[in-house]
């Protein structure tokens, strides 16, 4: 079994990450254990069962399209033709979590960077970065629908952008892939549906962002999210709820963010958990178990 290469683990405000080294690597198929495919199918075939009905119809297109199964770790090579066709993405393997500046560059690029590892058998209900599972599963299937995949690669030069103006830009823009990219719901003539990858990958987060009273499921509006913080490390206090990819494509991309992020200069964001006078209340959080820190 390969190993990642991790090169260190390094402080952030986030608490401790691991650093991987940058490289893009060939997806090292054939080292697989039949443990790891496994654990792939374990995974795949425990959110099949929970998710018709809870994700959105992309996201189940894409996965057809692309032919994912339970049966075996899907290929990148196998996956590319079909995506690169749809939408002009690619996927390419990747150690873990990268740099922020090296992840916009790959997005604005339409290269989606996916972990080739997979987590343990012991890892399957939780793991706290992402793996091969995550950002297969999670993120991939929605690459194959245009207005999302355009999201994604203007998202990537919003990042190269926010990063020249600071810090705090910055901050501002990862709460928005945050609130959507990874953690997004939509609503829809059925009723709520999940679209993030974090959800989508999550057994338990599929069923509590639906299902449970504890969360807030807010209206999407730009601004708001950008100054809301978030949980990396629980469940989240509050989901956006979007009308659809296309409201969600002219709110963000549309726009100039300079003047937002002028805007929000120095103005005080709001916690993870907060409810504001006027905004869309799918659902007011009850609270419950809600930890009293830890938002970033
Ligand atoms: N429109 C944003 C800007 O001017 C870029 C962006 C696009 C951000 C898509 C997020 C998503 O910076
Ligand atoms: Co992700």
């Amino acid at each position: 079994m390969e190993q990642p290469r991790r090169v260190e683990h390094q402080l952030t405000d986030k608490g401790y990450v691991p650093v991987y080294t940058t490289n893009v690597v060939a997806q090292p198929w054939d080292q697989y254990s039949a443990e790891e495919h496994r654990t792939w199918a374990l995974l795949f075939e425990r959110q099949m069962a929970l998710l018709p009905g809870r994700a959105c119809d992309a996201f189940f297109d894409g996965l057809r399209r692309l032919q994912m199964s339970s049966e075996r770790i899907p290929k990148f090579d196998d996956l590319n033709p079909i995506l690169k066709a749809a939408t002009g993405w690619e996927l390419i393997a990747v150690e873990g979590l990268l740099p922020e500046l090296t992840f916009f560059e790959h997005l604005a690029n339409r290269r989606f960077p996916v972990t080739w590892w997979i987590r343990t058998a012991e890892q399957i209900d939780y793991i706290s970065e992402p793996d091969l599972f995550h950002d297969l599963f999670g993120h991939v299937p929605l690459l194959l629908l245009p207005v999302f995949a355009d999201y994604m690669q203007a998202y990537g030069e919003g990042g190269l952008k926010a990063a020249r103006y600071g810090d705090e830009p910055l901050t501002e823009l990862t709460r928005l892939y945050w609130y959507t990219v990874e953690f997004g719901l939509m609503n829809t003539p059925q009723g709520l549906r999940i679209y993030g990858s974090g959800i989508l990958s999550s057994k338990g987060e599929s069923l509590y962002s639906l299902e449970s009273a504890s969360p807030n499921r807010l209206g999407f509006a730009l601004k708001r999210v950008m100054r809301t913080r978030y949980r990396i490390d629980t469940y989240q206090k509050t989901y956006f709820v979007i009308d659809s990819f296309e409201q969600l494509f002219r709110a963000t991309v549309d726009p100039d963010f300079g003047p937002i992020y002028y805007d929000l200069k120095g103005v005080e964001a709001y916690p993870a958990g907060a409810v504001l006078d006027a905004e869309r209340v799918y659902q007011r959080g009850n609270g419950m178990g809600w930890p009293a820190d830890g938002d970033v």
